[in-house]
C-alpha cells in the first residue's frame, strides 16, 4: 500500500498529516486552493462543490460534482480531482489563466457578484458540461447565446437548447445574482473542444479504487478492495463507522463535531456496485450512487425515477447511496417510502453469508434496524413485474435540496376498475419509514373510485403517530397524507376529488 495522496489538478498531493476525519474541502484549501469555499459545511448550498472521475455510464469516466464538505480526504486516496483553479488552466487551450468555458460564461452574463458561490457553480456546470449524453445535442460552435433561452422558445425551462439540465445546480445555492444570469451562463455553454484535457479525459479509464490503511494519531480511515475483505475487517474492528458518500456522516463530522476511531469506506466495493435486470428482480448494489442507478436504470422503474429528482440535490445523488439511506435508518430519509411501495428487500451480507429482509420488517425503531453488527448491506432487490400505477409525493418547504416534511409512495394494482394491489409507504409520521397498512386494506379489492379514494383518504389520515417539529405539525403532516392520495386519484382519472 503506498502512502494515501490524491492527484488534484494533475499533481498528486499526499494527504499526510490530514487526520482521517479531514474533509476535502479542509484538505484543499489547507493547501491553498481556496476556490473551493465552504458555506454551509452540511452539503445544502455546493460552495464547496469540486469535480471527481469516476466511473461513466456511456464513457469510462465520468466528471463528477460532489460536496467537498462532506467526503473525508481519506476516501480520495488515488483518486483524481479538479477545483474551480484547475477549470482555469484545463480549458479548451490549455493555457494558464485562461477562463473555462463554463467560467467565461458565467462571467460575461453576469452570473457571478460576490463570487462567493461562483466556484461552486462552475463545478457543478462543468461536470453538466462535460456529461455525454447532454453534448450529443449542443452545438460545438457556441451554445444558446442571449434570447435563446428556453422560455423564448416555450420549451422546458429546465432544460436548455443545448441540452443543460438545470437539475445539475439543484445543489447551489446564491444569495446575491440571482438565478436567471445563472441559467443564461448554463444554457449559453456549447459542446467541449476536441483538444479539451478534461473531455479527452473521459476515454480513458477513472483511476481504480485502491485499498486504503490510513492511521493518523490514534484514527483509522479504512478500505479494502473485496467484500470478503471489508467484512472480516469489520469483524475485526465492530466499532467502525462504515460510509459510502459519506452524505449523512459528513454532517455529523462538521456540524456535530462526531469522531469514529475508525471509518470503513465500502462506496468502490465491486460487489455493491453491481445492477441486475433479471425476469423476476431488480437487484441494486448498495454502493452504487443515486445518479448511477438514475442514469443506468433510465426510467426502468418509474417510481425511482419519480424519487431521484426530489431527493436532495444532484451534488448530494452524486454521493449518496441507497445503502446508506437505509443504513442511517433516518426514518425522514426519501427513499425507503417509495422500497416500501415497491416491496422491497434488503440483502445482508456478513461473514456468515447472505440473508434476505424485506423492507417492512428491517426497521426496528428510531435510526434501528435488524442489522446485525458485522453486516453490510450488499444490495436492494425489487421484484417485479411493477405495480403500474404510482406515485411519490414530498411534501417540503423547498421543491429541492430540502428535507421531506412527509413522503408518502404510492403503488396500485388497478384491474377492470378494482384495486387488486396497494402498496402505500410513508416516511416522516412515525420512529420508522412504515407502511400505510390499514389504507392498503382500506383500497385492496375495492373500486377505485372517489367514493373508495376519499373513504382510503380518511383512513391514511390516521396513519402513524406524526410529531409537531420545526418542519411540520402533526395535523399538517396527517392532513398531507389524506391529500396524496386525492392527489393520485386526481392524476389517474378525470374526476375532480376534493
Ligand atoms: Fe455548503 Fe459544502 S459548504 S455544501
Ligand atoms: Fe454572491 Fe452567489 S454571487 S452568493
Amino acid at each position: 500500500m503506498t502512502a494515501p495522496r490524491i492527484t488534484v489538478n494533475g499533481t498528486e498531493a499526499p494527504i499526510s498529516p490530514a487526520a482521517p476525519h479531514t474533509t476535502v474541502l479542509d484538505f484543499l484549501r489547507e493547501r491553498g486552493l481556496t476556490g473551493t469555499k465552504e458555506g454551509c459545511a452540511e452539503g445544502e448550498c455546493g460552495a464547496c462543490a469540486i469535480l471527481v472521475a469516476r466511473p461513466g455510464t456511456n464513457e469510462p469516466t465520468d466528471w463528477v460534482a460532489v460536496n467537498a464538505c462532506l467526503l473525508p480526504a481519506a476516501a480520495l486516496d488515488g483518486q483524481e480531482v479538479v477545483t474551480s483553479e484547475g477549470l482555469a488552466t484545463a480549458g479548451a487551450s490549455g493555457t494558464p489563466g485562461t477562463l473555462h468555458p463554463v467560467q467565461e460564461e458565467m462571467a460575461v452574463r453576469g452570473g457571478s457578484q460576490c463570487g462567493y458561490c461562483t466556484p461552486g457553480f462552475v463545478c457543478s456546470m462543468a461536470a453538466e458540461y462535460y456529461r455525454p449524453d447532454r453534448c450529443a445535442h449542443a452545438d460545438p460552435a457556441e451554445g444558446a447565446g442571449p434570447g435563446h433561452g428556453p422560455s423564448a422558445e416555450g420549451t422546458d425551462p429546465e432544460h436548455g437548447p443545448n441540452g443543460f439540465d438545470l437539475h445539475a445546480l439543484s445543489g447551489n445555492l446564491c444569495r446575491c445574482t440571482g438565478y436567471r444570469p445563472i441559467r443564461d451562463a448554463a444554457f449559453a455553454v456549447g459542446a467541449p473542444a476536441d483538444e479539451d484535457p478534461l473531455a479527452r479525459r473521459r476515454a480513458q479509464s477513472p483511476p481504480a479504487p485502491v485499498a486504503t490503511e490510513y492511521v493518523h494519531e490514534g484514527s483509522a480511515f479504512l478500505r479494502r478492495n473485496t467484500l470478503d475483505e471489508t467484512l472480516w475487517l469489520l469483524r475485526e474492528r465492530p466499532d467502525a463507522v462504515v460510509v459510502a458518500g459519506s452524505t449523512d456522516w459528513g454532517v455529523e463530522v462538521n456540524i456535530r463535531a462526531r469522531r469514529a476511531d475508525c471509518v470503513i469506506a465500502v462506496d468502490r466495493l465491486p460487489e455493491l456496485r453491481e445492477l441486475r435486470v433479471g425476469s423476476d428482480a431488480i437487484e441494486i448494489g448498495a454502493a452504487l450512487t443515486l445518479t448511477e442507478i438514475e442514469r443506468r436504470l433510465d426510467g426502468q422503474v418509474p417510481l425511482l425515477a419519480e424519487l431521484f429528482p426530489q431527493f436532495a440535490s444532484r451534488l448530494i445523488r452524486n454521493g449518496a447511496t441507497l445503502g446508506g439511506n437505509l443504513g442511517t435508518g433516518s426514518p425522514i430519509g426519501d427513499s425507503p417510502p417509495v422500497l416500501l411501495a415497491l416491496d422491497a428487500s434488503v440483502v445482508l451480507a456478513g461473514a456468515d453469508g447472505e440473508r434476505q429482509v424485506p423492507l417492512a420488517e428491517y426497521f426496528t425503531g428510531y435510526r434501528r434496524s435488524v442489522r446485525r453488527p458485522g453486516e453490510l448491506i450488499r444490495a436492494v432487490r425489487v421484484p417485479l413485474p411493477l405495480s403500474p400505477v404510482v406515485a411519490f409525493h414530498k411534501i417540503a418547504k423547498r421543491r429541492f435540496d430540502d428535507i421531506s416534511s412527509v413522503a408518502v409512495a404510492f403503488a396500485l394494482d388497478v384491474e377492470d376498475g378494482i384495486v387488486r394491489k396497494a402498496r402505500i409507504g410513508l416516511g416522516g409520521v412515525a420512529a420508522t419509514p412504515i407502511r400505510a397498512l390499514t389504507t392498503e386494506e382500506a383500497l385492496e379489492g375495492r373500486p377505485w373510485t372517489a367514493e373508495t379514494v376519499e373513504a382510503a383518504a380518511r383512513v391514511l389520515r390516521t396513519e402513524g403517530t406524526p410529531m409537531n417539529d420545526q418542519r411540520a405539525s402533526a395535523a399538517y403532516r396527517s392532513a398531507m397524507l389524506g391529500q396524496s392520495l386525492l392527489k393520485l386519484y386526481a392524476q389517474t382519472t378525470e374526476a375532480v376529488t376534493s
